[in-house]
């Protein structure tokens, strides 16, 4: 018999329930509130998230009910962090430290930093190593309120780092946490193959990408189109490799020149495109008539100590999905933190609080096309709720820098949950509880 989780006495509870697709324009503010809510999760799945009373009732009739109180707190779905490089082995702290002195990013390359000290680590790191940095990722991500994350490769470049990467991303997926694989080959040229991009984009679209999909290791693939990365002929051809293979698309686009590859993933319709510090009314314009998600990543413009964020509003106000992430990585954005996010995304880009969580959750959620299993407490979605010490959803950005979640619960199981403060230690544990 399936045991039940009924979470009772939210006293907002944002079910963020809404019509099916991602949320665009004013639709984007809709997180479907409940004072005085209650959510029923039976077997990991959602059976009922409404008024207390009613769902109350339906869990009466329940045998092997769980019971958590939520104490009068905000009650939501988990975040879905649809933009994160999770496996890198090292933090870059010489880079940061570096940056905080005035070096530019080549003067940073030179001493031994930027993307390519992280492929020389990853190169030559054991895979169970690799695991542990991962883990510890994701712990801190559950302690954060995330639920479900996108993981990208693209710190090892060459077959066996890329490998190596996809699976230990395979190996974590599910524990506890949903991880999506997406293979980002073409992030940087790697040495070997510095005069010939081309070359690396042939053998990426030849051998990479059939073999990936095959042992069924990624379902997105994602190139850096800018500057000193690829051109936007080199994303097309890439992509286009990509989705004759089946794998969705995903575009890191418009982040410090604007290069067209905003207007590229509309071009191939893909799943995302991300960054867009630099993209422009017509790109807004275009995205807003498309099914591209719009994923914004201002902890990277805050860790670069970088002033121009992405035009949030212009793109809400042209209809575009506006999705929000970490984009976790170590040189620009070493943060698990989606209630971080969402302070900048409020402060930094003129969201409101309740656009910035419908575009953590649904909106991250179609990102990664999984807008019909999460990002929303809708009957039959997956149990994944997090709860907060906090009485008004509006806390969560408005208290930057501070965690406010109480407890995360993944597929009904609790994951998560914050330790008492007590003599003036606090004991935290994320456990497995699987
Ligand atoms: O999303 N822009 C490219 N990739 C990453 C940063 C990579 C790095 O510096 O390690 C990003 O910001
Ligand atoms: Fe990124």
């Amino acid at each position: 018999m399936s045991e039940s989780l009924l979470i009772r006495h939210a006293g907002q509870l944002l079910t963020l329930r809404g019509p099916e697709g991602a949320r665009r324009g004013a639709a984007l503010s809709d997180i479907s509130m409940v004072a005085n809510g209650a959510v029923l999760i039976t077997g990991g799945v959602i059976e009922a998230a409404g008024a207390a009373e009613d769902v109350e009732r339906l869990a009466a009739g329940a045998d092997n009910v769980l019971e958590l109180d939520a104490g009068g707190r905000v009650v939501m779905p988990g975040f879905v962090d649809s933009h994160t490089h999770l496996v890198f082995s090292q933090p870059r702290l010489l880079d940061y430290e570096m940056r905080i002195r005035g070096a530019d990013y080549h003067q940073i390359a030179e001493a031994g930093g930027g993307i390519l000290s992280s492929v020389n680590a990853v190169r030559t790191a054991a895979p169970e190593d690799l695991e542990t940095q991962a883990r510890r990722a994701i712990d801190n991500f559950a302690r954060h309120g995330t639920t479900t994350v996108e993981a990208k490769s693209g710190y090892g470049l060459d077959e066996t780092a890329e490998m190596k990467t996809l699976v230990v991303l395979a190996a974590i997926d599910g524990q506890p946490l949903d991880v999506v694989s997406t293979y980002l080959g073409a992030h940087v040229i790697p040495p070997e193959h510095a005069n010939d991009p081309d070359g690396y984009i042939d053998w990426m679209s030849r051998k990479m990408m059939p073999r990936i999909k095959r042992q069924k290791l990624a379902l997105f693939t994602d190139v850096y189109c800018d500057q000193g990365a690829f051109t936007v002929k080199q994303a097309r051809r890439y992509l286009s490799a990509a989705r004759k293979l089946g794998f969705g698309l995903k575009i890191h686009a418009e982040q410090f020149s604007h290069t067209g590859a905003a207007r590229l993933a509309v071009e191939l319709d893909a799943a995302s495109a991300d960054h867009l510090e630099q993209a422009d009314h017509e790109d807004a314009v275009a995205l807003g008539s498309s099914s591209t998600v719009a994923t914004l990543l201002p902890g990277s413009v805050f860790h670069l100590g970088l002033d121009r964020y992405a035009p949030a509003r212009s793109l809400i106000e042209s209809m575009a999905a506006v999705a929000l992430a970490t984009d976790f990585n170590p040189g620009t954005s070493p943060t698990c933190s989606m209630p971080m996010v969402l302070s900048l995304a409020c402060i930094r880009m003129g969201m409101s609080p309740a656009e910035a969580i419908c575009a953590a959750t649904v909106n991250g959620a179609h990102a990664l096309g999984r807008g019909h299993q999460v990002g929303s407490l809708d009957a039959g979605k997956q149990g994944d709720v997090i709860l907060l010490n906090a009485t008004d959803y509006r806390e969560i950005p408005y208290h930057f820098g501070v965690n406010l979640v109480a407890t995360t619960i993944k597929r009904g199981a609790v994951i998560y949950q914050q330790g008492q403060v007590s003599g003036g230690k606090e004991k935290e544990s994320a456990a497995d509880a699987r």
